[in-house]
């Protein structure tokens, strides 16, 4: 493809895990907001995410809310605080909600020590009906978890383990502080399917310093080796003005925008090839699991934690800097633990900011969620959906403004990506996007 248009493609934008997306949440949303919507809300399922923000150390290259601790004292209050919000929160909904999905991310949750998940999953049951055939998954970082943890996890109910790859390649781990090698990856996988987890997915990312093709190419080889069922190839979002530690990282040691988009297509190209199907921007999956089914039924959704089956439509974030989304709209909890923990210990929901959805808001979502899923819209459903407040989320102007790098394709009714045109969704995205234009925000790049 043309380098002038994969460079102009490439700029930064957001990952659409909502929209408006989390920098546009503001403080004018609080406790009073949420509670409300909470007691407002319907008696339909419910998803929980659990964010447990600790980790054993600090990856050079991470851009999620964690930090590295010794010892495991703050963890502990951690946790009081967490089963404290749980009890809190579910005091404003119908009691015994049921609940379909659970995931925990970070950090690293399997930082969590057996007894101590014990306790979580009884708070979970006191709090909540968790159905049964409830998916609940954890993300997992190898290099620190034994058999032991991983049989309390097992205990707990996992379905799904997120298990974190990135590259095998020494010269990366190193630029990238984390070692860890083929074999302690691949014993974690085998352990998790002794114990029954049925489901497995790998996180590699591309685009890290020192990388080069071959290397990716390499630890996807090696990835696959280990069967997974779902696949996660994530671009390296480099945002040291918000992620201080990535400042270690030297940006002369990363590629540009034309090697990422080759070695985004390279490795897609290796994954499919190897039989699975592609899902939305970043993820691959077998042709007979869940998320692959779903797409096929037009059924993904998109949320936080990326591309999901999950199709409730309330979603409890629980834990410092969680986001949680109920129809009326987003609330984010505090990010600094500590006084997330003081939130809670005085009984307050602990939340920083939110943003309350308008119709138009709503409509424009659900466009960019269809988008980043299925690369499509259809007009004529919005407007069923969403009625008058559907007109404004595709201007005619705006449709034409695509038309001249031939990413896009419209019949009068349905606004969809070309093949060529999907890598850059995200960019496209953005042109819907009516408040990318306002506040600082400062984004990671496209590809
Ligand atoms: C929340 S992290 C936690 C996973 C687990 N602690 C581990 O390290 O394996 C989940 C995934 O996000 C991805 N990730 C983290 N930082 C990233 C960044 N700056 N750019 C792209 N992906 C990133 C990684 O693939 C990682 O496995
Ligand atoms: S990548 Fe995982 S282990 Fe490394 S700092 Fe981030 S959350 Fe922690």
């Amino acid at each position: 493809m043309n380098a002038d248009l994969i460079t102009r493609y490439s700029a930064p934008v957001p990952r659409y895990t909502s929209y408006p997306t989390a920098p546009h949440f503001h403080e004018g949303v609080g406790e009073t907001d949420y509670i409300t919507w909470l007691g407002a809300d319907s008696h339909g399922p419910l998803s929980l995410y659990l964010h447990i923000p600790f980790c054993d150390r600090l990856c050079f290259y991470c851009g999620c809310h964690t930090k590295q601790v010794r010892r495991y004292d703050p963890i502990a209050t951690y946790l009081k605080a967490l089963n404290s919000e749980i009890a809190q929160v579910a005091t404003y909904l119908t009691a015994g909600r049921k609940v379909t999905a659970i995931h925990f991310g970070g950090g690293s949750p399997t930082i969590v020590s057996p007894a101590d998940l014990r306790t979580l999953r009884a708070t979970l049951d006191d709090n909540f009906q968790i159905a049964p055939g409830c998916e609940i998954s954890v993300e997992i970082d190898p290099t620190h978890v034994d058999a032991e943890r991983l049989g309390a996890w097992r205990d707990f109910g996992i379905t799904r383990a997120s298990v974190g790859v990135q590259d095998f390649a020494p010269v990366v781990q190193t630029a990238i502080n984390r070692p860890q090698s083929f074999e302690q990856t691949s014993e974690v996988v085998e352990i998790l399917r002794d114990l029954g987890v049925g489901s497995i997915n790998l996180d590699i990312v591309y685009g890290l310093p020192h990388q080069t093709r071959e290397m990716l190419l390499r630890t996807i080889d090696l990835s696959l080796s280990m069967t997974p069922d779902r696949i996660a190839m994530f671009g390296y979002a480099h945002v040291p003005w918000v992620k201080k530690h990535q400042s270690l990282i030297d940006t002369a040691t990363l590629a540009g925008p034309i090697d990422r988009f080759a070695m985004a297509r390279a490795g897609a190209e290796t994954i499919l090839g190897a039989g699975y199907e592609a899902i939305g921007i970043d993820h691959f999956a077998k042709p007979d699991d869940s998320m692959a089914v779903k797409l096929r039924e037009g059924a993904l959704r998109r949320n936080f934690q990326g591309y999901t089956t999950d199709g409730a439509e309330a979603l409890i974030g629980l834990g410092a800097s969680s986001i949680g989304r109920l129809p009326q709209g987003y609330v984010q909890n505090i990010t600094a633990t500590g006084l997330y923990c003081q939130s809670v210990s005085e009984g307050r929901l602990p939340i920083a900011r939110g943003f309350a959805l308008s119709d138009a808001d709503r409509a424009t979502a659900s466009a960019i969620e269809d988008l980043m899923c299925h690369y499509a819209f259809s007009i004529a459903e919005l407007r069923a959906r969403f009625g008058d407040a559907a007109d404004d989320v595709c201007s005619d102007a705006l449709r034409e403004s695509f038309n001249a790098d031939g990413f896009v394709t419209f019949d009068g009714d349905t606004f969809a990506m070309t093949p060529m045109g999907r890598p850059f969704v995200r960019t496209i995205a953005s042109r819907f996007d009516r408040y990318i234009n306002q506040g600082q925000a400062k984004h990671s790049a496209a590809i």
